[in-house]
């Protein structure tokens, strides 16, 4: 299912993020990931919070809302994505974040 990369354009945060089936419940501009259960990260770096409001858009509570989305927002509807290696999670944070 993966698209031919092109050479250079080597994004391992897209990749992990496709990877784990964000996709399914998040859409991203520009790639596979449509789906329409989660709010559309598409333009993370232009917004001033995650959330719902409850954090800043800063690498750290990215990181920390992808692996422990109950703790922050209970009764979210997001899975905890705990078990990803930290590196992964970082990965996809970073990404996310230059997403304007
Ligand atoms: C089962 C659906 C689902 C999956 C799978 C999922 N999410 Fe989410 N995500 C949500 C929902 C729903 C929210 C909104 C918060 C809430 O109400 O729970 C959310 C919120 C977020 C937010 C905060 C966005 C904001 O503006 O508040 C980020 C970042 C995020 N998800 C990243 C990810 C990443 C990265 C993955 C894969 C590792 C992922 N999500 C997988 C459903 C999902």
């Amino acid at each position: 299912m993966r698209a031919n990369p092109s050479p250079g354009a080597s994004l391992p945060g897209r990749d992990i993020f496709l990877r784990n089936g964000c996709g399914a419940c998040h859409r991203v501009a520009g790639t596979q990931a449509e789906g329409g259960v989660g709010p559309d990260l598409s333009h993370m770096s232009s917004r001033g919070t995650i959330g719902a409001g409850v954090l800043p858009t800063d690498d750290e509570a990215v990181r920390s809302f992808i692996a422990h989305p109950h703790l922050i927002k209970p009764g979210s509807k997001m899975p905890d994505f705990n078990m990803l290696p930290q590196q992964d999670i970082a990965e996809i944070a970073s990404w996310l974040k230059g997403l304007e």
